[in-house]
């Protein structure tokens, strides 16, 4: 299967008046993974929820195709239903629904009606990648994320993207959190993904992520545009100079020098 296309098209975002997303052009196909990059407070997980349809954000102008569909048109589950996942900067807590159950009811939910997984094929699969990812299987029967770690939400994010097999997802900070061997094991995941019929969108603070998960380009978001683009070798100069070069690049003053941005 050649797999899907998003396409970002100069998206504009607002939150309670204020614009965020200042016009973000991105194409991610599948077969791709591209990571974001950028400083605190720029719009990348507006980025992110603007695309899943949450509903604090004012789409002002612009559009998201999904295989020349209209994201933004669609309701929230028909969004996950069209093959699209986001994996959260900071998950929520749900109390009274174990993780194995929001897992196989996200599971079906893809799915049409009569073609459910069967609880066997489903523990089969879910015990897998708990295995894979190195969590214990106690967490399955927790209520989802209620007093997780830090670290083990996150990889709770992993295993649903696993579980779920989308064809686009965005990666909101999954490095954020995870001590060494925990983010070793995130990329395993993350990586075993790769196909044709997956793309992905990784945004993260740190290059040391893209050791592991090596991305086929690389944005830098800032002051709601996407600014830069370029291969792996633009986060090691990230890593290496900070964002002042591209902030006098792209026009934009530092806001600690007094000036204008
Ligand atoms: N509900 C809200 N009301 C007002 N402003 C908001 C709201 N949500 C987000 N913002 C603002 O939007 C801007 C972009 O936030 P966003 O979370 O997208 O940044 P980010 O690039 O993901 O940052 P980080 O790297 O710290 O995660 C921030 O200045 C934030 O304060
Ligand atoms: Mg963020």
């Amino acid at each position: 299967m050649a797999g899907s296309t998003l396409e970002i098209k100069n998206l504009h975002v607002e939150i309670e008046g204020n614009e965020i997303l200042k016009g973000v052009n991105l194409t991610i196909k599948g077969g791709e993974f591209h990571a974001i990059m950028g400083p605190n407070g720029t719009g990348k997980s507006t980025l992110a929820s603007a695309i899943m349809g949450h509903p604090h954000y004012d789409i002002t102008e612009g559009s998201v195709l999904l295989d020349g569909k209209e994201v933004l048109d669609m309701e929230v589950d028909e969004r996950a239903h069209a093959g699209l996942f986001l994996g959260m900067q900071y998950p929520s807590e749900i109390s009274g629904v174990t993780t194995s159950d929001f897992l196989r009811s996200s599971i079906n939910a893809q799915r049409e009606e009569g073609n459910e997984i069967s609880l066997m094929n489903f523990i089969k699969e879910m015990d897998r990648v708990l295995d894979e990812l190195d969590i214990d299987k106690n967490m399955a029967q927790r209520y989802l994320n209620e007093g997780f770690s830090g670290g083990e939400k996150k990889r709770n994010e992993i295993l649903q993207l696993m579980l779920l097999k989308p064809e686009i997802a965005i990666l909101d900070e999954i490095d954020s959190g995870l001590d060494i061997d925990a983010l070793k094991v995130v990329a395993k995941g993350v990586n075993e993904m790769r196909s044709n019929s997956f793309g992905c969108l990784i945004i993260t603070h740190y290059q040391r992520l893209l050791n592991y998960i090596t991305p086929d380009q690389v944005h830098v978001m800032l002051d709601g545009r996407v600014v830069k683009s370029g291969g792996p070798d633009l986060a090691k100069r990230l890593e290496d100079e900070g964002y002042e070069w591209l902030k006098q690049e792209a026009g934009l003053e530092d806001k600690n020098s007094g000036q204008e941005v």
